[in-house]
């Protein structure tokens, strides 16, 4: 394991409109349990981290009915207007905590899926890794290009031999990902996970495999696989 500390941040200030739900998808549950609290508690019990941040959206009026509410190695700020806004929101609310070359492991609270001996495999691959990386999956399904018309042709079959569907969590050094992400944002450039920042910055993080079954709860039909997921380990 690495020497350096491990901190845990989870953007969960989305209000998730694919899933056309009532509450956000974070807080709908899957076996009476918030799919936040599932999430966090599979997260915690299974690295030693020195501490977690979770990004809330500012109108969020659930988190106090939450078990992670009450879990003292939890801290919470205000998340911004995109998923990358949350995530610098929370490495600045660390920033008093850390040290510049702590890993940061940012995890998706919609994710509740993610396997213990994922993330242990995650943080050991990269414990001496200069840069860092993510869990990711190669990708099984042949991919079609649609062309631009409302009614998608295809126009591409892509080779798929060197794709893989980016997962969380994502683990990289605090300092480098707060610049990355700052130089992405000031650069207009689209950052939808953490590696396309340190992309950007001219880094290459490593990929290493983790379980297709690491979903995102998405759209309804997510759910119920979630479940079914959770119920198998
Ligand atoms: O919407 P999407 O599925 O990409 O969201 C991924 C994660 O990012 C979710 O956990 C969601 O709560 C979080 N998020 C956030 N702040 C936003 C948008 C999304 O923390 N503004």
């Amino acid at each position: 394991m690495t020497t350096s500390k491990l901190w845990l941040v989870v953007p969960a200030a989305g209000i998730g409109q694919r899933m056309r739900a009532e509450c956000p998808k974070q807080y709908l549950r899957i076996d009476s349990r918030f799919i936040l609290d599932i999430t966090l508690s599979r997260l915690l019990d299974s690295a030693p981290f020195a501490g977690c941040m979770v990004a809330l959206n500012a109108a969020d009026h659930w988190w106090p009915d939450t078990e992670a509410s009450t879990d003292s190695r939890i801290q919470t700020c205000t998340g911004g207007a995109e998923r990358s806004d949350s995530v610098r929101a929370a490495l600045l609310a660390l920033a008093e905590q850390v040290a510049d070359d702590d890993w940061v492991l940012v995890h998706d609270a919609a994710r509740p899926c993610v396997h213990p001996g994922d993330l242990v495999k995650l943080v050991e691959t990269l414990s001496d890794h200069p840069v860092g990386g993510l869990l990711a999956a190669p990708v099984a399904d042949t991919l079609k290009k649609a062309g631009r018309g409302a009614n998608p042709e295809v126009v591409e079959t892509v080779d798929r031999g060197r794709l893989w569907r980016a997962l969380t969590p994502q683990m990289f050094r605090y300092a480098a990902l707060v610049d990355a992400l700052a130089r992405a944002q000031e650069s207009g450039q689209a950052v939808t996970d953490e590696s396309s920042a340190m992309e950007f910055s001219g880094n290459m993080p490593l990929l290493v495999e983790g379980r297709p079954d690491n979903i995102k709860v998405t759209v309804p039909a997510d759910l119920d696989l979630a479940g079914f997921i959770l119920s198998r380990f």
